[in-house]
């Protein structure tokens, strides 16, 4: 797909990944509504992008947007959907487990009102996480919700080609999702990607480069793109 003069919907396209996402597309040309709860926190958005509010969880709000803005092309989704619930598992908050999978819900109803909306030759991009293959110790609640990303898009891309769907799988990203700041941000990014292939954090742009590239290649449909500086090999 020539991106270009196309139209875009991007989820969670205020911060980080999703951000990124928005800058890289309108930056090739195409008209973008970047989404989130709080969008007003991204500042003024770049030329060729315009800013909504709505959650991902709130099906009624999301099939609204949808109709506004319909029809389009491009369906991105970074949007975490809630909070994660970290730790060992006999140690689990359960209703911490059961919340994170918010991101998987968040993602299914955008698929699910959206698909409905995208041109033919539309494309759909979400975002799962390097713990779906290789999970560190505390990472149940991250490996089980990002599988199931991973599972949706693998199931649903068949129902809905000539559409395409598919799924990055960043490793560690150096992003507003983590609070740390100064001396204690970089210790903590040294420390979870000493192991890696490449022993640093990402950037949000790294990602956001793979979700363009899914975009933009026609014959790519149903499958995942690590981009984790080798975290599932090390
Ligand atoms: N950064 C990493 O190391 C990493 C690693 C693996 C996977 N990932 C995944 O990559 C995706 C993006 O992460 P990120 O690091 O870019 O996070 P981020 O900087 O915290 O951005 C998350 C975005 O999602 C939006 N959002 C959250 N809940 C929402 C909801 N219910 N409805 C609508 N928008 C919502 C947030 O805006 P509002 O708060 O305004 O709603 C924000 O724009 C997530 O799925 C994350 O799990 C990240």
């Amino acid at each position: 797909m020539d991106v270009k003069g196309k139209k875009a919907i991007v989820f969670g396209g205020t911060s980080g990944i999703g951000l990124a996402t928005t800058r890289q597309l309108a930056a090739l040309g195409a008209s973008v509504v970047a989404v989130s709860r709080d969008p007003g926190k991204a500042g003024a958005p770049p030329a060729g992008v315009t800013l909504a509010k709505c959650d991902v969880l709130d099906r009624a709000a999301l099939e609204a947007l949808f109709k506004q803005h319909a029809p389009f092309d491009i369906l991105i989704s970074a949007a975490t959907g809630g909070k994660r619930a970290m730790g060992p598992f006999l140690a689990m908050d359960m209703d911490g487990y059961r919340a994170s999978f918010d991101k998987l819900w968040g993602y299914a109803n955008v698929v699910r009102f959206g698909t409905n909306h995208l041109s033919k030759d539309g494309a759909i991009v979400i975002v799962s996480g390097a713990p779906a293959r290789k999970c560190k110790p505390g990472q149940v609640s991250l490996s089980s919700v990002g599988a199931s990303v991973e599972a949706l898009v693998r199931a649903v891309a068949p129902e809905i080609a000539p559409r395409r769907i598919n799924v990055v799988s960043p490793g560690t990203i150096d992003t507003p999702i983590l609070a740390a700041q100064g001396a204690e941000r970089e210790a903590l990014y040294k420390n979870i990607t000493a192991r890696h292939l490449i022993p640093r954090a990402g950037t949000a742009e790294e990602v956001a480069q793979a979700i363009v590239f899914l975009v933009q290649n026609d014959f790519v449909t149903g499958t995942t793109i690590d981009v984790d500086g080798g975290w599932i090999l090390s």
